[in-house]
């Protein structure tokens, strides 16, 4: 089992001085290459916060962030953008869109920053609408799209980069349940099929359930996290507790 994200000590303030807020304390987390992770919690936990350090969107107050063993926190903005754009594939609870240009337009944006050529831009984004059933709307305008459409395209964006991970916040919370089942069975097949590492951020019970894995998020702090799949098999929970560990790292590590 390869890990794809290696979380140091990670703290986040927002604020300075009298305004600062600590919202996140002193995280440790590390992510498999495959797996399906649910970060659970409250509103106002972090949860978001935490997605955004992982996603190499903020930068972190302290602590580290690996992404394939290399060490985030040292890397320039130009090489940040870089490993975010070809590593990385974002689904968002709105669905960020420029809603008067075409599915095609929205699609092929991450392709456009990457430097592909036009051919390419358009091949690959002709096979990510294939993937998300939306081939036919190619030429539509965004906006003239349903909800559930609109958070497709959004999928197929997400993936046109042929993404390593994919990070989803809250991506069916504008949807109704239907729709909803939808762009879940469209996350999961690319975990499965395509073997995506999948990150989501919901307050979604059930949605989580359906993770191999769920980190339960309060205060900024980890309170839960059921552990990686594959080497548990019986899923069975294992409480964080206020943990110090500088001994048992090792062991930790080889469970988590
Ligand atoms: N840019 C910001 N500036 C100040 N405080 C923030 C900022 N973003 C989030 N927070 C605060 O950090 C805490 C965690 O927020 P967030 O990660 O968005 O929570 P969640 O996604 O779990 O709802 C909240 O108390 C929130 O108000
Ligand atoms: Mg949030």
């Amino acid at each position: 089992m390869k890990p794809v994200i290696e979380v140091q000590k990670l703290v986040k303030v927002y604020g300075k001085r009298s305004t600062a807020f600590t919202a996140l304390k002193n995280i440790d987390l590390t992510i498999n290459e495959g797996e399906s992770v649910a970060i659970v919690g409250k509103s106002g936990s972090g949860k978001s916060t935490l997605m955004h350090l992982i996603a190499l969107l903020d930068r972190p107050t302290e602590g580290t962030i690996k992404i394939d063993g290399v060490d985030s926190t040292k890397l320039s903005s130009r090489k940040l953008n870089h490993l975010r754009n070809h590593s990385f594939g974002f689904v968002f609870q709105q669905f960020f869109m420029n809603p008067q240009d075409t599915v095609l337009e929205n699609v092929v944006l991450p392709l456009k920053i990457a430097g592909e050529n036009r051919r390419t831009r358009r091949r690959l984004a002709e096979k990510a609408l294939r993937t998300v059933g939306l081939e036919e709307r190619i030429k539509f305008k965004a906006n003239d799209l349903s909800g559930g459409q609109k958070q497709r395209v959004c999928i197929a964006r997400a993936i046109v980069n042929n993404p390593k991970i994919l990070f989803a916040d809250e991506p069916t919370g504008n949807l109704d349940s239907a729709t909803g089942d939808k762009v879940i069975e469209l996350l999961f097949g690319l975990n499965k099929k395509q073997g995506v590492t999948l990150i989501i951020v919901t307050h979604d019970e059930d949605l989580a359930r359906l993770c191999d894995r769920q980190i339960r998020i309060s205060d900024g702090k980890i309170v839960e996290d059921t552990g990686a799949k594959k080497t548990e098999k019986t899923k069975k929970k294992t409480k964080v507790t206020k943990k110090k560990a500088t001994k048992s790292t090792t062991k930790k590590g080889a469970k988590a």
